[in-house]
């Protein structure tokens, strides 16, 4: 049994369930709690940790940035944010040419639904059932689920909500006061769901015709986390806006929003204190480097299609579906899937949830072959052993 640190619990406002373990310190795909107990991280920190924990490029970059400095407002030019806004526009889809630097991903959201109100003076956007986009007021009221909305209202006016990879509700939903159309490429948090090559083809033709705008939020995919640098890259989709967070900087806070030449802002239109601050951006371009040289877009879809391919071999009742986009990996159960995780959690693995059912594995992704086989052998006992869980 693991004695915990309970200080957190006491102070916190209490917004976590605490998953029992304090954890300490970590070193690529391993993470030790505060008795010395270690486990494979299929958790990332939520898809933060792509480049690994304590990954040494990224720990330099950071130190050697925090000697020279560490904040800089935005209305002072900087050289190192400077060229992280190169190597963003240069990494990422074509036709986003200008950057806005945050700190989250809901931050991220929340500066894309300011610009393409501001673009097109309408404030209607389109988001789809089962999406994730975080828990600011305008993010929020994109993330159609009763459980995290209902407590909060009322919401931001002017969004509705559409069933995922259904063109047609899609084109029902979306007119000429529309001003964005606002989806995942794969839908993390509803449970590992991909979008359908033809939707997007869609929803990139509807929002041409109605005039509206297309956000795509990579907060969960980006970074090669589905086996290219952006899922963008996978539907060929050149979006209006894209929004970024997590792995973008290897676990220091930073977020991101890539606009095209079609969106306008202007002097005061938003800013942020420490959006863009040199830190963030020297752990960008480290995190970033890491990710090129060691070619963890491609690591990512092997490592992802290996690990899939050994599991459906000899697929456990338990299992209903798997599904999967590089190292973003849904396994989703008959059953309720807390049980399984918490009993992943004793064998020494750390998963996490996406909704009642599925079992979500986000490792890191220089998480090595022999690691992936312990996660699979570990997880195939404890689906064979009796676990008392209710039906889902
Ligand atoms: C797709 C997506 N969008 C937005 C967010 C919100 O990001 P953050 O928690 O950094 O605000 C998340 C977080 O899980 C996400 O998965």
């Amino acid at each position: 049994m693991n004695s915990v640190d309970t200080r957190e619990t006491e102070l916190s406002v209490g917004v976590y369930k605490s998953r029992g373990v304090s954890l300490v310190r970590g070193e690529g795909a391993l993470l030790w709690d505060d008795q010395g107990k270690q486990y494979i991280d299929c958790t990332a920190g939520i898809g933060v940790a792509n480049i690994g924990h304590a990954n040494p490029v990224l720990v330099n970059a950071i130190a050697e940035q925090a000697k020279r400095l560490i904040t800089c407002a935005g209305i002072f030019p900087n050289d190192v944010r400077a060229e992280c806004m190169e190597k963003l526009v240069e990494i990422s889809p074509a036709g986003l040419e200008r950057v806005f630097l945050c700190n989250s991903g809901a931050e991220s959201i929340e500066g894309a639904l300011k610009f393409v109100r501001q673009t097109t003076g309408r404030n209607k956007v389109v988001s789809a059932n089962r999406g994730f986009h975080g828990r600011t007021m305008g993010a929020l009221s994109a993330t159609p689920s009763k459980k995290y909305q209902d407590p909060f209202s009322p919401l931001v006016p002017g969004f509705s909500y559409v069933p995922y990879n259904q063109v047609e509700a899609l084109k029902k939903a979306v007119d000429e006061n529309t001003a964005a159309v606002l989806l995942e490429l794969v839908q993390g948090e509803g449970g590992v769901y991909a979008a359908e090559q033809s939707y997007i083809d869609a929803a990139v033709e509807i929002c041409k015709a109605n005039g509206a705008m297309l956000i795509i939020d990579e907060i969960q995919t980006g970074f090669c986390r589905t086996g290219k640098m952006f899922a963008c890259e996978h539907y060929g989709v050149e979006p209006d806006v894209l929004c970024l967070a997590k792995g973008i900087a290897g676990g220091v806070p930073m977020g991101a929003i890539l606009v095209n030449g079609k969106i306008e802002s202007s002097v005061g239109a938003h800013g942020s204190t420490f959006g863009g601050n040199p830190l963030a951006c020297a752990a960008f371009l480290a995190t970033i480097g890491v990710m090129e040289r060691e070619q963890l877009a491609e690591r990512a879809a092997e490592l992802g299609d290996r690990f899939v391919r050994k599991l459906l071999k000899d697929k456990p009742p338990q299992v209903r579906a798997v599904r999967h986009v590089g190292l973003m990996i849904g396994i989703e159960l008959k059953v309720r899937s807390t049980p399984y995780l918490q009993k992943l959690q004793d064998q020494g693995v750390l998963a996490l949830p996406a909704g009642t059912t599925v079992l979500r594995l986000l490792p890191p992704l220089v998480i090595s072959e022999a690691q992936m086989d312990e996660v699979l052998d570990r997880l195939l006992t404890i689906l064979e052993s009796e676990t008392e869980s209710a039906p889902a």
